[in-house]
């Protein structure tokens, strides 16, 4: 099956980006989200971004134009995902929700479409399992911002079929994405490697080995990173990352406990770049 139509589930941080390199591939991309006011930040979070880049001279204004004119944004499920060949989901990394949403994209949609998640740590197989159709389930691990970033992971689960990694490996490809496919796995293998060394990043702050600015700067300048973990953990929401920790805690052990200074930031709702505060203050 030839992947024409693409629908995006959730449209924060990750699904507001991935929605932009489906409909700059050329692909009419429905977006849906439960919260109105989270259509509405994140149809302005595209056209914003949009205007960056022609700012920077890196994308003509027609161009501008023509993936906007491919994107839909509304809070309608069933007209966003009728027609979808793929559909990618991308609301918070919760198994119960995710569960659910999978649930009501396998209702909503033709038996044929694909259903892929975003997930950075839960298992694909126990997504496709809320499913009648594990096969045509999938991860694409798409990493933050996923309008720059080159690499995308794909994950197969225990039923997805040779022909899903294909069809979706092949959309990737015009999208203009690298892809490395790997088993499913708490993290898979990206996540597996990074989140431990931000987590540690955080122990190394609470321990006061040294202030957040030297910490991220000791990964930029001395390991080449292009973020540093503190400054990451902020652009990827301090939630998401504790949501992704406990799984590796609960899944794989007490070497993975989430940092005690995440937690804490968390309950007091510094999330940060998305609330103006994390490790850092925004708002100043
Ligand atoms: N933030 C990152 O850096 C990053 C990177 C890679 C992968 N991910 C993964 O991407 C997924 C999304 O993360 P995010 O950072 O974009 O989260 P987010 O909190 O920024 O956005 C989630 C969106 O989902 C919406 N939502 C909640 N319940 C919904 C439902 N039932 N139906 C439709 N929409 C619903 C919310 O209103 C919100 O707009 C998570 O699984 C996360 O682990 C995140």
């Amino acid at each position: 099956m030839e992947i024409d139509r693409v629908a995006v589930v959730g449209m924060g941080t990750m699904g507001r980006q991935i929605g932009i390199v489906s409909a700059r591939a050329g692909y009419p991309t429905a977006m849906v989200d439960v919260s109105p006011e989270q259509v509405d930040r994140g149809s302005k979070s595209i056209e914003s971004w949009l205007d960056g880049q022609v700012k920077k001279g890196k994308t003509g204004p027609e161009t501008r134009e023509a993936i906007l004119s491919r994107i839909t944004a509304s809070t309608d499920f069933d007209s966003a995902l009728e027609r979808a060949d793929l559909i990618i989901e991308a609301v918070p990394e919760d198994i119960a929700l995710k569960r659910e949403v999978f649930r009501r994209m396998d209702q909503s949609s033709p038996d044929r479409t694909i259903l892929a998640s975003n997930t950075s740590t839960l298992w694909i197989t126990e997504l496709a399992a809320a499913t009648r159709r594990p096969d045509k389930c999938i991860g694409t691990h798409f990493l933050i911002p996923a309008a720059l970033t080159p690499l995308v992971e794909v994950v197969r689960g225990v039923e997805t079929s040779d022909q899903t990694v294909q069809e979706v490996t092949d959309f990737l490809d015009k999208c203009g994405k690298e892809t490395v496919t790997v088993a499913d796995s708490p993290g898979f293998v990206i996540n597996r490697l990074y989140l431990p060394l931000v987590n540690e990043a955080f122990l190394a702050l609470d321990a006061g080995l040294a202030g957040p600015e030297d910490i991220d700067r000791s990964c930029t300048r001395g390991l080449g990173f292009p973020l540093g973990p503190l400054a990451a953990a902020d652009a990827f929401g301090l939630d998401i990352l504790l949501a992704c920790m406990e799984t590796f805690h609960r899944e794989m052990g007490e070497k993975y406990r989430p940092a005690p200074k995440l937690v804490k930031l968390v309950k007091a709702g510094r999330l940060g770049r998305k609330t103006g505060k994390g490790v850092y203050d925004y708002t100043v």
